[in-house]
């Protein structure tokens, strides 16, 4: 079979020799269209995980404005949260003829067959945000420091809590971790226990319900209301003669369930202050909730970067070319260590949103009202 790419960038020099002939033939003087790379025209899929978060929906636009940006045409899909349509997605993508892909796995293990399918047709995969697990065939990773991302919520919490200043407490704490299928978990909840064990050992950070392991934490497909049940469960079963002063929250959108049982039970008022909570995308209904007293921390990544990031993995890979990566060793997936561009992400509280988020664009201050 012929190889895709070579087929690219042969269509791609036949249009431009053309071109050089038109643009000759009329004598004219610019000579005609800047030539943005063999790779032009190229059709490229996105598949991201689900709508029901304001994220992957910037994410979606961010990507598709980057690549059309870069001479591309788009297919972005979004698989509802549901494995199976995500691979039947892509799977279509495949087989309409997409030259490359970028995906956002919902479970990172369900995926093997289908970039096999990729590969066989030589199509480049991205790994975006999250990474793919068990296969060969993921040619590069975007993505942030993930395990900094957990450390900026546990030290936030231990400096909060005065913890990190030789505060003794005892404070209560629950843990809350993501999805058990999205490879980010482990290091959004490794990086936040780097910060916390240590004070959990010394007796400084109490967790009452005893509930510390990552499989006992962890809230399928990151869902507000999973997690709104199980902080019912914990305040039910651990808190009826106790106050939890801090709740570990990985993402904002289980952030709001959490804050959701908390008001149910009282928490907020002068009597029962509201416990620290973190969180992470600086969601627009978070960084409200955090303007309000409410939420107490979120960390921003900026999703803007994230997918330039991509969009150049895709144009060099198309290209034959290798894309800028700063880390080769962090992402093993099993199979091999995936070669990676991350992000640094910042925690963001009351204090510093306005700089955080505004000063850059990301909301203006009318949005935040
Ligand atoms: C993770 C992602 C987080 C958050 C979460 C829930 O994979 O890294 O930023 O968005 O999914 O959507």
């Amino acid at each position: 079979m012929r190889n895709r790419r070579a087929a690219l960038a042969a269509v791609a020099s036949a249009a431009s020799l053309a071109l050089t002939l038109t643009a000759c033939g009329q004598n004219s003087e610019g000579g005609g269209e800047e030539k943005k790379g063999g790779s032009e025209g190229a059709t490229i899929g996105i598949a991201m995980p689900t709508k029901s978060s304001e994220r992957w929906i910037s994410d979606g636009n961010n990507v598709v404005k980057e690549l059309k940006a870069k001479g591309y045409k788009t297919k972005l899909v979004y698989g509802e949260d549901d494995p199976d349509q995500q691979v039947s997605q892509i799977e279509n993508m495949i087989t309409q003829g997409v030259d490359a892909l970028i995906i956002a796995a919902i479970d990172n293990k369900s995926l093997n067959n289908v970039v096999q399918q990729a590969k066989d047709s030589d199509i480049p995969v991205i790994s975006y945000d999250r990474l793919i697990l068990g296969t060969e065939n993921v040619d590069y990773y975007a993505s942030f420091d993930n395990e900094k991302v957990g450390e900026l919520q546990g030290t936030y919490i231990a400096d909060k809590l005065g913890l990190s200043d030789g505060e003794k407490g005892p404070f209560n704490i629950e843990l809350f971790a993501g999805s058990n299928d999205d490879n980010n978990t482990k290091y959004f909840f490794q990086g936040a226990m780097n910060v916390l064990k240590p004070y959990m050992d010394k007796g400084e950070l109490v967790v009452r319900s005893k509930q510390t392991a990552l499989n006992q934490v962890t809230t399928l497909r990151w869902d507000g209301g999973t997690a709104q049940k199980r902080m019912d469960d914990l305040l039910t079963s651990s808190y009826r003669s106790a106050q939890v002063d801090a709740v570990l929250s990985p993402y904002d959108g289980i952030s709001i369930g959490i804050l959701s049982a908390l008001k149910s039970d009282g928490y907020g008022t002068k009597a029962k202050a509201m416990p620290v909570v973190t969180g992470q995308d600086a969601e627009l209904a978070s960084v409200k909730s955090i303007i309000a007293g409410e939420q107490t921390q979120t960390v921003y990544k900026d999703l803007r970067k994230l997918a330039k990031i991509a969009s150049n993995m895709v144009e060099a890979s198309l290209n034959d070319k290798k894309p800028e990566v700063n880390d080769t060793k962090s992402y093993n997936n099993g199979v091999k260590v995936v070669p990676a561009y991350l992000l640094q992400p910042v925690s963001v509280d009351k204090s510093n949103y306005k700089k955080a988020l505004v000063d850059n664009g990301q909301y203006t201050e009318n949005d935040l009202k």
